[in-house]
């Protein structure tokens, strides 16, 4: 499933951290690439103990919390943390997929399920940078506007497009799901929109009470920790 969540962010909240952004610390990417991503990725990053990237990761945190959109599409079990990437001056990250598993700083595995782009920066700011993502179904391209969000399965390849004008900012992290495939938490998703579509029609009750059993047994029988 590749999902587009607008305003994650709100702008006003954005507007504040613009200039901060503008005039950070921006390390080289490739410090957080492994083994096989350091050939490709060509990027900037904040520090994860930089203060401005723990302040913006916390809001990001905060706003994802309280989005039903994300929550009904990820069902997350745990979210690695948003890191602050850039990408100016033919900045790119080459093809690639991301890897299995992070680790937090107290040890735990976080599995990367669902990968997650927060555009931080307007599309009108920079040319290039798209989010090329190749899925079954074709090669799906991704520019959104600033505060909104796309969500996709890790297992997806894909690569950022050059960078040729100005700066792309955006965080990036990724969801362990309490639902493992893609194909199950798709399956959930439109039945949890469909359950939603009926109690807001009013329509049979009992039918949205009998589907509401359903989503929660699918849920409870597929579930993991
Ligand atoms: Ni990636």
């Amino acid at each position: 499933m590749l999902l587009h969540i607008p305003e994650v962010l709100p702008r006003d909240q954005l507007a504040g951290f613009r200039e901060r952004l503008a005039r950070a610390d921006w390390l080289d990417g490739r410090r957080s690439a492994g083994h096989q991503a350091l050939a490709v990725k060509h990027n900037q990053q904040l520090a994860d103990d930089d203060p401005l990237a723990r302040e913006l990761a916390a809001q990001a945190l905060a706003a994802l919390e309280r989005n039903p959109l994300f929550l009904t599409a990820t069902l997350p079990a745990r979210i690695f943390p948003p890191m602050i990437n850039r990408y100016a001056g033919g900045g790119s990250y080459g093809n690639h997929v991301d890897n299995a598993v992070r680790v937090l700083p107290d040890g735990t595995r976080v599995r990367t399920d669902v990968s997650a782009t927060l555009f931080l920066s307007d599309p009108e700011d920079y040319d290039g940078g798209e989010l090329t993502i190749d899925d079954t179904y074709g090669t799906h391209t991704v520019k959104l506007p600033a505060g909104d969000l796309v969500i996709y399965p890790s297992t997806s390849l894909h690569r950022v497009t050059p960078v040729t004008r100005g700066a792309r900012i955006a965080c990036v992290f990724w969801v362990q799901s309490l639902i493992r495939d893609d194909a199950q938490r798709t399956l959930l998703l439109d039945l949890d929109l469909a359950i939603q579509r009926l109690n807001r029609s009013g329509a049979e009750p009992d039918v949205a009470v009998a589907l509401g059993g359903t989503y929660h047994n699918l849920l409870r029988m597929w579930a993991t920790p």
